[in-house]
């Protein structure tokens, strides 16, 4: 049975399908180790925590570990340590290590809190690191190291060092441990995350640091499985949803990721409680209308501050424009209206287009806006409903 999770990670029977995914990603795994960006929301944390499940029969041993909390290289290495040490066969080998030269070294950073490892000697966590190649090279069998919110972590280096030194720096290291030589281990990794790492390589000039991964989109489930998933709920519930009920809620979220099918579902399940019949048409429109009011902010407030947090001033404010923008019209905006939207703030051309560029390109890797037929629209029409009420400017 499939029950209601809303913004935690699912797992075990509430993990709906995802099969082709699965399967894709363990054919590829077999060859390559995998990046993969996708909007938030979209369902990676859940499909991740179902691969490390399923990595026995699929031939690995796996680990997950998230490093959206670290901003300092020494915190992510600390983290991966951790993580290695939990798999089974790792832990004797860093407790080996532990024994060694390096003993006394991991005692000490271990130890250490966020402020102290913030005053740590900035090259510290390159010994760190070494011991890290060392302990993985001592392995042998087949690892999967899963690790989530890596652009977090990657943003967080730039915005220290808007230069990219550090940021280029950490990557270099990260691929020359993913390389290893590792002759007796075949090492995977599966990297994660909601931001346009891609994006922010490349225009950093570092994407040969992350050309050894193979690009592994998820999208949003298809029509016919966010159907079963809604029968399959409403089985769950008792919450009889006709054909032409599902294909209403389809029709006004029009971007069936997951999350947005188990926020529709709740609305309606929770009308039904109050005793009113099984869900029609009208109903879809008013849990809809529902979902956008102020007591509901939460669901998709995260958009809007997330502006805030990862790109800063002035760009979130020009970033909210571009986007009240193109909410205004339900067939978006388009590159000249855009132009001239900004125009009014920066008046320099060139800086103004080379702004423009970077924000769209941001806002289209981050799953706000898509292109299409020249125009620039909001991928959901649920967070543009949203955005009009609550975040335009
Ligand atoms: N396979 C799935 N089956 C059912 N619900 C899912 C599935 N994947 C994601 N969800 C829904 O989406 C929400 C966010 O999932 P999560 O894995 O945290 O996404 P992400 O890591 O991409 O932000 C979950 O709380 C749940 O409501
Ligand atoms: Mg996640």
């Amino acid at each position: 049975m499939v029950h209601q999770v809303i913004g935690a990670p699912v797992s075990g029977e509430d993990f709906y399908n995802r099969e082709e995914e699965q399967r894709v990603v363990w054919e590829r795994l077999e060859n390559n180790s995998l990046l993969m960006l996708a909007p938030r929301r979209v369902g990676k944390t859940s499909l991740m925590h179902r691969l490390r499940d399923t990595s026995h029969q699929n031939g690995f041993l796996a680990t997950f570990l998230s490093v959206q909390d670290q901003s300092l290289e020494l915190g992510f290495v600390l983290k991966l340590y951790e993580a290695v040490g939990k798999l089974q066969k790792a832990d004797t080998v860093l407790r080996r290590l532990a024994d060694g030269p390096f003993g006394s070294f991991f005692g000490r950073i271990k130890k250490l809190g966020p402020v102290e490892l913030a005053e740590a000697p900035r090259d510290e966590w390159r010994e760190l690191g070494n011991a890290l190649t060392l302990a993985l090279d001592t392995l042998a069998g087949s690892w999967l190291l899963l690790v989530d919110e890596l652009p977090v972590f990657v943003l967080s280096l730039v915005r220290q060092d808007p230069t990219g030194t550090r940021a280029r720096d950490f990557l270099h290291w990260f691929r020359t441990l993913r390389q290893g030589p590792y002759d007796r281990a075949r090492i995977r990794w599966f990297l994660a995350g909601s931001l346009g790492l891609d994006t922010v390589a490349a225009r950093l000039d570092l994407s040969d640091t992350i050309n050894d991964l193979q690009l592994t989109p998820l999208g949003p489930f298809s029509p016919s499985t966010a159907h079963t998933f809604l029968v399959a709920l409403g089985k769950t519930y008792h919450v009889d949803l006709s054909v032409e009920v599902r294909e209403r809620i389809l029709e006004r979220i029009g971007w069936p990721i997951p999350y947005y099918l188990q926020l529709m579902f709740s609305e309606l399940h929770s009308r039904q409680q109050e005793g009113a019949a099984a869900p029609t048409v009208a109903t879809v429109d008013e849990a809809f209308e529902e979902l956008l009011s102020p007591s509901k902010k939460m669901y998709f407030d995260y958009w809007r501050q997330r502006l805030g947090e990862e790109l800063g001033r002035p760009d979130d404010g020009f970033a909210n424009l571009l986007l009240t923008k193109s909410a205004r019209d339900e067939r978006g905006a388009s590159l000249r209206v855009l132009r001239q939207a900004l125009g009014a703030q920066i008046t320099d051309p060139d800086q103004r287009d080379q702004k423009l560029r970077y924000l769209l390109d941001v806002l289209l890797s981050d799953g706000y806006l898509v292109e299409h037929e020249e125009r620039f629209v909001f991928r959901s029409p649920l967070l543009r409903a949203f955005w009009l009420r609550r975040a335009a400017r």
